[in-house]
């Protein structure tokens, strides 16, 4: 299909970013337009390389401005849209959840609104992209399903799932032409080192103490970000109207497991001896409310369409490091400034 007018929402963020990338090159004719607000995660740098791509555009979009969504709207006679921006951090929605609720669900609802207003006829496709924290903790055993009840327990997930009730009550009661996916973590290049694996990367590099929460023992189920990227356009292109899919790659790990891995991959990488870096594992204060485990079962997406994970984790986290060696004036810029305050105030007294 050509000439649509796709409005990717948080394109400058970690996730966004791989997702314009991909729409730019693999959709030549679509016009791909970034709103983005730029907040302390959002990073144009992220896309200098399709800076001049004659169908890329970008527009400074804070999502809980309604007016301004519907300005968007109009400009660009948007078909179509990805919805990514978010506050993303859990630890973030634990110090302030008011945040949360106005990108997280104030900003969904305004998205819906503009899209409900503009689509009066053709095609059109509203693509929210969510998290598998919606279904809250599991135990030992099982992995998420779309079946799962939904049972979030951080602010963070409790404003993503919110969001994702009001995009499934919007197909109910307006017919909006929706289509949900609830991916596991992700971990790649651009990813803000405030999350697990880049904070660790960023921590071991500058041999600072690694913060293990609790005893290390949470699980994760981790997916390389080009994969989610591909999973999304997979579901944007082919996914049933009105339906969820969850995404992730069968891949868990134990928090402590998981950074005694990238401690041996850095040691090797950076010519120190084996051993080196795990001497930095500092064990500190758990987060509050810390969900045990997430796992997801992603057979409907790669049962329906195909889909399935193209890299393993050790090739996903080889390349990762690298990237981050690579790109150390990334690095610098996101950790100056407000990062160190932040880093300060989350670690300072956690010991
Ligand atoms: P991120 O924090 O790296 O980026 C979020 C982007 O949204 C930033 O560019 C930021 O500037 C923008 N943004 C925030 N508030 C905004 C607002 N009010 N208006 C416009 N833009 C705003 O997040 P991410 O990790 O790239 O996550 C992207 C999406 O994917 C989120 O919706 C998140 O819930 C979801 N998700 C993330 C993961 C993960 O592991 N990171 C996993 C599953 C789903
Ligand atoms: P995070 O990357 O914040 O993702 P999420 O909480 O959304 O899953 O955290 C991943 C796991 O790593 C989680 O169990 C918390 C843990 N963690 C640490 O042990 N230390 C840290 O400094 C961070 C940021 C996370």
């Amino acid at each position: 299909m050509n000439n649509r007018n796709i409005l990717i929402t948080g394109g400058a963020g970690f996730i966004g970013s791989h997702v314009v990338r991909r729409f730019v090159y693999n959709y030549p004719n679509d016009n791909i337009i970034n709103g983005d607000a730029l907040t302390y995660a959002g990073n144009l740098e992220n896309l200098r390389d399709i800076d001049g791509a004659p169908n890329y555009f970008f527009e400074r979009l804070d999502i809980t401005n309604s007016e301004a969504v519907r300005v968007i709207f109009k400009k660009y006679k948007v078909s179509d849209v990805i919805h990514l921006a978010a506050e993303s951090h859990v630890d973030r929605s634990i110090e302030g959840p008011m945040e949360f609720v106005m990108s997280n669900v104030v900003g969904t609802v305004n998205l819906l609104n503009a899209a409900k207003e503009f689509w009066t006829a053709g095609e059109h496709v509203f693509h929210h992209v969510s998290t598998d924290e919606v279904y809250g903790s599991l135990g030992d055993e099982g992995l998420f399903t779309e079946q799962t009840s939904y049972d979030p327990r951080s602010p963070y997930s409790a404003s993503k799932a919110s969001s994702d009730h009001f995009v499934r009550a919007y197909f109910h009661t307006y017919g909006l032409p929706i289509k949900i996916s609830n991916c596991s973590n992700n971990y790649g290049s651009h990813h803000f080192p405030e999350k697990l694996i880049p904070l660790m990367i960023h921590n071991i590099l500058n041999n600072k103490p690694l913060p293990i929460y609790g005893k290390g023992d949470n699980i994760r189920d981790w997916l390389w970000v080009e994969d989610h990227a591909s999973a999304i356009d997979t579901i944007f292109t082919k996914g049933r109207l009105g339906e969820a899919y969850n995404v992730g790659g069968l891949n868990e790990w134990t928090n402590i497991e998981l950074v005694r891995f990238l401690c041996r991959l850095m040691d090797e990488k950076l010519g120190r001896q084996v051993g080196e870096s795990e001497k930095l594992i500092t064990y500190v204060k758990d987060r509050a409310g810390h969900d045990k485990r997430y796992a997801i079962d992603a057979s409907k997406l790669e049962n329906e369409m195909g889909w399935k994970p193209s890299i393993t984790f050790e090739e996903g986290l080889s390349k990762t490091v690298d990237w981050y060696l690579d790109n150390s004036e990334w690095v610098n810029q996101v950790t100056s400034g407000s990062y160190k305050e932040y880093y300060k105030k989350m670690y300072g007294n956690r010991t």
